[in-house]
């Protein structure tokens, strides 16, 4: 029953659309993939009529999936992938370049030569970030500088930067709107956290010219009205917010120490910080979660580039592995006394190690290793890496001691690997029922903000946990297994501490 709010979850692969109703149940869903574009090395783009053309389909087919029209619709939220780059003519609304992709790593020179000039520590001051081509500011430059008069258009106000939740908004209201809100503006490197305002000063390092920024608004906020010629109503947009922190929402961790962590192919981990704007010294970032009645909430988050990823680099490439399934059937048959210790670091290692010259390693081989054992030390290394970046947030932020767990993402299927996570953590990790909690966070910003959903307190009521995992290893047991790691993790970095 209605009223139905629509949710567009734009993702790295993926660009999907989820139709909520009044209950928060999903009556529609439409899913659509689309092309990653390697031109180079380490470059990364998306096409941005693509993005747009798939999100349409997928809205088209949500609705007709729920059996109703854009005229049932309260309200329309966004999630997004983060820090993806689009420049678009105001004029005409196409973009002058692709978009460049949050994988990017293109503008990774412009980071050392501007790190190796001292301005690291501006830059982490005062957006939270590293000085790293993940984020926006650098892929801006990157178009501006490589795009023939791009530059000059954009002083003169003619072109418009925006992450996908902007470009979105703009194309849905027909080109009225160009905003973002504070989730999505402290991903660019270009937004002051303490201020909620774009920084004059990271403006000029980066070399980015004000005309071409959004409005930054609260996450749940009035963003202007859909065109009715894109889907045949007039329909308000209320919610915009990086998935990420999207995610964090639709966990309901609304409350400071409450931590949120999907696991797919990679993992990234979020700590509500409440009102506590916390400077990491263990290489998280700082970023906004949400901005809500113009009151931001920060957090401290974490990525760890390959979880899942290792699993099916053992099913796909190794071929010790048929299917997800027999990952747990192997890891208990494990052989509890060969600590075999797996170090995934296909990509180099994330927070708070940050080594991206770092590489995979296997210890502890003997000649009675066996699948059992090399795919329990990949599961296990889930659960290590996890407890690395919680272990760091515990030391950036003091009151970050009792913290509760909540998890999403495809790996959460596996319960051995969530029994692992409670052990080695030594704390309490919480599955929600609802798999979508990206869009269902989406969908709460804007339903809240419309009026048809309860406030935040509300929300988290109807939380309920499919499955909870409380640890249940000896304390002993749990040194031993984190010296081991650590260990692993010492012999892997690419200068030896
Ligand atoms: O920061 C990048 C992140 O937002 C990407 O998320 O789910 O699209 O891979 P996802």
């Amino acid at each position: 029953m209605g009223p139905y709010i629509l949710v567009i979850d734009q993702g790295t692969t993926t660009s999907r659309a989820i139709i909520f109703d009044a209950d928060q149940t999903i009556v529609g869903m439409g899913r659509m993939d689309f092309t990653q574009h390697h031109p180079a090395n380490g470059w990364v783009e998306h096409i941005p009529e693509e993005i747009w053309a798939t999100c349409l389909w997928a809205c088209k087919t949500a609705l007709r999936k729920a059996g109703i029209t854009a005229a049932d619709l309260a309200a329309i939220g966004i999630s997004n992938q983060r820090e993806t780059t689009i420049v678009w003519d105001r004029q005409t609304g196409k973009a002058i370049y692709n978009a460049i992709v949050w994988q990017d790593r293109r503008t990774a020179a412009t980071c050392a030569k501007l790190r190796a000039a001292g301005h690291e520590r501006l830059v982490r001051k005062r957006s939270g970030l590293m000085l790293d081509s993940y984020f926006s500011a650098t892929k801006v430059k990157w178009i501006l500088d490589n795009v023939k008069g791009a530059r000059k258009r954009a002083k003169r106000g003619e072109l418009a930067f925006g992450t996908i939740d902007s470009f979105l908004i703009w194309r849905l209201t027909g080109g009225k709107v160009h905003a973002t809100d504070a989730s999505n503006a402290s991903r660019t490197s270009l937004y002051n956290l303490k201020t909620g305002a774009w920084d004059p000063q990271l403006l000029a390092l980066f070399e980015i010219p004000a005309a071409i920024l959004p409005e930054v608004k609260d996450s749940a906020d009035d963003y202007g009205t859909m065109d009715p010629a894109v889907l045949g109503a007039a329909v308000p947009i209320h919610g915009v917010v990086g998935d990420q922190q999207a995610a964090l929402i639709g966990q309901a961790c609304f409350t400071p120490g409450m931590v949120k962590s999907t696991y797919g192919t990679s993992c990234f981990a979020l700590l509500n910080t409440g009102a506590d704007l916390v400077h990491s010294r263990n290489h998280l970032l700082t970023t906004v979660a949400y901005r809500l009645d113009g009151k931001t909430t920060y957090a401290l988050e974490g990525a760890i580039f390959m979880v899942g990823g290792a699993l099916q680099w053992l099913r796909d490439d190794i071929g010790i592995l048929d299917q997800w399934k027999e990952a747990e059937t192997l890891a208990n048959a494990a052989d509890p006394d060969q600590p075999v210790y797996m170090v995934p670091a296909f990509l180099g290692l994330g927070a708070p190690w940050w080594d991206s010259d770092a590489r995979g390693a296997i210890y502890g081989l003997t000649r009675s290793t066996r699948r059992p054992e090399l795919v329990r030390a990949a599961l296990e290394a889930v659960g290590y890496q996890s407890s690395d970046l919680v272990e760091a947030m515990r030391k950036d932020w003091r009151s970050a001691h009792d913290i509760v767990l909540r998890v999403d993402g495809g790996m959460v299927a596996s319960s051995w690997t969530m029994q692992f996570l409670a052990d080695i953590l030594d704390c309490r990790v919480d599955c929600s029922r609802t798999e979508e909690t990206t869009a269902l966070g989406a969908a709460w910003l804007a339903g809240w903000k419309a009026g048809v959903w309860p406030d935040a307190a509300g929300f988290a009521a109807r939380r309920h946990e499919e499955r909870e995992f409380r640890p249940r290893m000896s304390a002993a047991t749990r040194r031993s297994k984190l010296r081991g790691w650590h260990e692993a993790i010492r012999r892997t970095l690419s200068a030896k501490v």
